[in-house]
């Protein structure tokens, strides 16, 4: 089924799923303590991801919420403007074919900074047609997903900020906790671009501005979380994803862009040396991330659209809607290693894994498992990966086929690398000696001729 270009929004997304079947309507009265998250977990757990969920009264609140948006991998490819996974991906392929670069990075780099894919500067946004009188977090219909939650989150921003030297901003997904009317902290990791940020202007003794978007174009929040190397654009790698450009407008308060089209846009200081509480946060390992002190965000002003939706996710033990997001980006990373390392076939990152924790490989025969795997460490989307393993003929889409050859083939004095605290599987070189066995072709097409004859169903 293909997928109108024109969706730009959340709205647009919406109404797509619902035409096509993939739209749930919750009318029943639901809690967004605990209710609303045990009923999208136990979605996300039926057959392929489930619906997404549109819950239409939330106790205490007037604004509907979605969740499980990107639950299958193909409303997660809808998402990014494409049929099926490996077309966005296709796509980010012809576009780094044609770009110049020494290496992926530099590929993408050149094609991300085309003029065709720079943003559609709007004066204003219908994002910001409603400004509350009085900034109040608490009118946001936040989740508290798990029992030992801290408070309620924003579990799907996008959140923009940019270097005090100017330079594209930057948009990354970093969960946000509410602890105030005024008051959230936000947790992006050290080594993050928002950290990255934060720091240079802390060093000059200044408040980083910070404006954080819901709702809007799905694929731009597929691009907030995609590990993009820094200072390459998200709202350029969506806009090539969705082949139109994406909308943007001012903050109201900075010169931060935020999409043009989301549902709420809140702006906020985040002051040197200011943190807050955050956590602890139920994750997707199953186990409650602690609490620690995070930058602390003191919100300036909320606004939104009128009859906003307020989208968000529920993270914890997978299949979860973040493990759709991350199969989409599974088949952009491929297109982007290949470039390096032409000889790898595929890849697969088993959800289990959580993301690229865990990545199998299959690689062309005589390709040297262990170069590469050290190659992979070095740098790239991968560099963080705990468990890599890398074997040929490995069918990676079928993990007991391929933990079974890999581990059948590897020789644990010779091809397990621990470097860093990861493990790496060496799993390339056929055990000495031994014969690889392979049924005999012949009576194979024989048996299948005669299966019928022998009293199966064909
Ligand atoms: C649902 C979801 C929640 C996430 N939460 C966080 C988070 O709280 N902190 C964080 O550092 N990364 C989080 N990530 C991963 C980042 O979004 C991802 O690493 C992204 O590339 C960060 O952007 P950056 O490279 O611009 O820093 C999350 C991803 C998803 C899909």
């Amino acid at each position: 089924m293909s997928v109108p270009t024109s969706v730009s929004d959340l709205r647009q997304f919406l109404t797509l799923l619902e035409d096509r079947g993939e739209l749930h309507r919750v009318t029943a009265e639901v809690d967004p303590k605990l209710e609303i998250a045990a009923i999208t977990d136990r979605v996300c757990k039926s057959a392929a991801g489930g619906q997404a969920l549109l819950f239409e009264r939330v106790r205490g609140y007037r604004v509907a919420v979605a969740t499980n948006l990107f639950g299958s991998t193909q409303r997660a490819a809808w998402a990014v403007g494409a049929t099926r996974a490996d077309e966005a991906a296709e796509r980010l392929a012809t576009g780094l074919a044609g770009a110049c670069g020494e290496n992926a990075e530099e590929r993408l780099r050149s094609l991300l900074q085309r003029p065709e894919f720079a943003p559609r500067l709007q004066p204003r946004g219908i994002c910001h047609s409603v400004v509350m009188d009085h900034p109040d977090l608490s009118r946001l219909p936040a989740l508290h997903c798990w029992p030992g939650d801290g408070g309620r989150y924003l579990t799907l921003p996008q959140v923009f900020t940019r270097h005090p030297d100017g330079g594209i901003a930057n948009c990354g997904m970093y969960r946000v906790l509410l602890s105030g009317p005024r008051q959230a902290s936000i947790h992006w990791r050290n080594g993050s671009d928002a950290a990255r940020h934060c720091q240079a202007w802390h060093m000059r003794n200044l408040p980083m501005p910070v404006s954080i978007a819901l709702g809007g174009d799905p694929a731009m929040i597929f691009a907030a979380a995609f590990p993009l190397p820094p200072d390459i654009s998200e709202t350029a790698l969506a806009a090539l994803l969705r082949r139109h450009p994406i909308d943007l407008a001012p903050s109201q308060h900075s010169d931060l862009p935020v999409p043009a089209h989301a549902e709420y846009v809140i702006e906020g200081l985040v002051w040197p040396g200011e943190t807050a509480m955050e956590g602890p946060f139920g994750n997707h390992t199953g186990f409650y991330q602690p609490s620690a002190y995070m930058p602390r965000l003191r919100v300036i002003s909320i606004s939104h659209r009128p009859e906003p939706v307020f989208s968000t996710t529920v993270v914890g033990p997978p299949p979860m809607e973040n493990c759709h997001l991350g199969k989409v980006a599974e088949r952009l990373i491929l297109r982007l290693l290949r470039i390096e390392h032409p000889d790898i076939v595929d890849i697969h990152m088993p959800v289990e894994g959580i993301f690229h924790g865990a990545t199998l490989i299959s690689v062309r025969p005589g390709t040297c498992g262990r170069s590469l795997l050290q190659a992979l460490w070095r740098s790239g989307p991968l560099h963080g990966a705990r468990l890599l393993v890398v074997t040929i003929d490995g069918d990676q889409r079928d993990p007991a086929t391929f933990f079974w050859r890999a581990l059948n083939r590897m020789d644990p004095g010779r091809d397990l690398l621990v470097q860093d605290g990861r493990l790496g599987i060496d799993a390339t070189i056929d055990p000495a000696g031994l014969k690889v066995l392979r049924p005999d072709e012949a009576i194979t097409a024989l048996v299948q001729r005669r299966w019928a004859e022998y009293g199966f169903d064909v």
